[in-house]
């Protein structure tokens, strides 16, 4: 299979992409497939900042370390650099959508969710301003979805 390159695109880039970043590399590592993953954010406020530190202790308690992300900001030229980006959201799917130069870039925008159930366009909820419980919740859904897509990529080897 040729190099793929996946991109998780959240609006901060401190909760759900770099989770979704490090539940993907994971599951790649896993199945030893050859896949380069990152995350960026829509917005730019958090920039060069670590992960949110409930996301890191969710990862962590699953044992994952994703301290060492920093966030950055999506940019156009990630349409060049990616074969997909996925969205948590639907405002994230707007963003990234409003930034495409063409038709290539927008067949490369798709929600994460649907690597779960395809119909559902089912959104990612922003755990940013919840407990740690909302956290657990999206690790949950992140980690079914990163599954999905790894085991889709090893079918087509
Ligand atoms: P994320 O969560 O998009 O999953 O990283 C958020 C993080 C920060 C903010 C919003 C959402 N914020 O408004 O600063």
């Amino acid at each position: 299979m040729r190099n793929e390159r996946i991109l998780m695109v959240c609006l901060g880039n401190i909760c759900r992409s770099p989770m979704a970043e490090g539940l993907l590399r994971h599951h790649v590592q896993r199945g030893q497939l050859d896949v380069e993953v990152d995350s960026a954010g829509t917005a730019n406020y958090h920039v060069g900042e670590e992960p949110d530190h409930r996301a890191i202790r969710c990862m962590k308690e699953n044992g994952i370390d994703i301290s060492r992300l920093r966030a950055r900001q999506f940019s156009v030229r990630d349409f060049d650099d990616f074969d997909r980006i996925y969205v948590m959201d639907h405002s994230n799917y707007q963003n990234v959508m409003s930034l495409a130069k063409n038709d290539s870039h927008k067949a490369k925008v798709k929600l994460l969710l649907n690597e779960i159930d395809e119909l559902s366009n089912a959104p990612v909820p922003d755990p940013w301003f919840g407990d740690m419980s909302d956290f657990d919740a999206v690790f949950n859904m992140l980690d079914e979805a990163a599954q999905n897509i790894v085991l889709r990529l090893a079918a087509s080897k």
